[in-house]
């Protein structure tokens, strides 16, 4: 059975080069970033190059670079590494859990949290950032593309926001880098997070960006690794995986990458809507990464649809999350006004660099067949 793989939001698959690129230092280039002999110094200058090629990418500086474990860690140091009681943090109620779990934990250490709802469209407003400011604001974190519905958010604006009002801004990139260009020196954001896998290099790596002057805490203490930001010895594999993935966004980026990935995934979107004309997509007015298609189909429930079509040879996901064993409908949709229900019947479709036209063709033909037979059961 031929396989296609649609759910590029949850992970990529790890390029070819990257591989390559990665072996070596599994066993004979395996030396600790840290050592002062040749084994050592060959692993420290292959972290330096992998830095310098993550930071070309962004257009930033190698050193304003932190390698973390992945966007999870990235998002939680940099909320709990700026935040301090007393002070209050305006976020998202469409955030990933890895900020949105955080900014409620650090409510229980006497931080004041916001949490604001996107408009119909998905799309956080900085008219409503601006509304939320109190003079103890400190810090700011709305992320850069949901991975859910992929909109994208107004980041330039709620940063120009923030400074005026003295606070910074952190925005979790993860889902953007690698998908469309994001340069650092005209974001605005003071602190980005970025993670290895959603951009083709392996799981469990990943990046904090930090404007120079932040004045940002460690968040592991221990060694002196990473200038002090964050001990730990370095996975050099994960690191030089990410080096070389970035290498490769930057080249397919080059080459009109992002472009012609707009162009598949909107005839995509099309054909899905001339195919199953009663369907949704959430967020189709506001501006979006293009890869990702949260769509409703009315009267079909998306676990049913994610298992039928998984058992035919298509992955995608379902708008909802297991959580405790118990399937929630997805707590981003709700908070864009979904219905219940609505959410109950939305999945997301993400593709990648790697997808091809024809891929899509097989997964539309698939998908209308399978909605057109759940349909009919119901
Ligand atoms: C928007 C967003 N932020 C953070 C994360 C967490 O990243 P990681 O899996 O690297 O910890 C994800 C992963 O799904 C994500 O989509």
């Amino acid at each position: 059975m031929r396989r296609i793989y649609l759910d590029n939001n949850a992970t990529t698959p790890v390029l070819p080069a990257v591989v390559d690129a990665m072996h070596p230092f599994w066993a004979e280039r395996f030396g600790n970033a840290s050592a002062v002999h040749s084994h050592g110094r060959a692993a420290r200058s292959a972290v330096d190059d992998a830095r310098e090629d993550l930071a070309a990418l962004l257009n930033a500086r190698a050193s304003d670079i932190t390698l973390t474990s992945g966007g999870t860690e990235s998002d939680n140091h940099a909320l709990f590494g700026i935040l301090a009681p007393g002070q209050h943090l305006i976020t998202t109620a469409i955030e990933h859990h890895a900020v949105l779990h955080a900014a409620q934990a650090l409510e229980k250490q006497d931080i004041d949290v916001t949490y604001l709802h996107p408009n119909d469209q998905g799309l956080i407003t900085p008219d409503s950032v601006r509304q939320a400011f109190r003079p103890n604001t400190t810090l700011v974190s709305v992320m850069l593309a949901n991975n859910e519905t992929g909109v994208l958010q107004p980041i330039q604006a709620i940063g120009i926001l923030a400074h005026r009002r003295g606070a910074l801004l952190h925005t979790d990139a993860v889902q953007a880098i690698g998908k469309i260009p994001v340069d650092l020196r005209e974001l605005g954001a003071d602190l980005v997070s970025i993670s290895g896998h959603k951009m083709h290099a392996p799981q469990g790596i990943g990046a904090l960006w930090t404007r120079k002057a932040v004045p940002l805490r460690p968040f592991h203490i221990g060694g002196p690794h990473e200038r002090q930001r964050r001990a730990g010895t370095e996975n050099v594999p994960g690191i030089v995986a990410l080096g070389e993935a970035a290498r490769q966004a930057t080249l397919w980026i080059e080459n009109d990458g992002p472009a012609k990935l707009t162009k598949l995934h909107a005839s995509f979107e099309t054909e899905l809507l001339r195919r199953l004309p009663t369907s949704i997509i959430h967020g189709s007015g506001a501006p979006r990464l293009p890869n990702t298609t949260s769509i409703r189909f009315p009267g079909v429930d998306s676990e049913a649809l994610v298992i039928a079509l998984d058992l035919k040879g298509l992955a995608i996901s379902g708008g909802s999350a297991c959580t405790s064993g118990a399937v929630e409908p997805s707590h981003v949709l709700l908070a864009q006004g979904l219905s219940d229900t609505a959410a109950r019947e939305t999945v997301r479709i993400s593709l990648s660099r790697l997808t091809t036209a024809d891929d899509l063709k097989a997964a539309l033909d698939l998908l209308d067949q399978t909605v057109h037979h759940l349909r009919s059961l119901a």
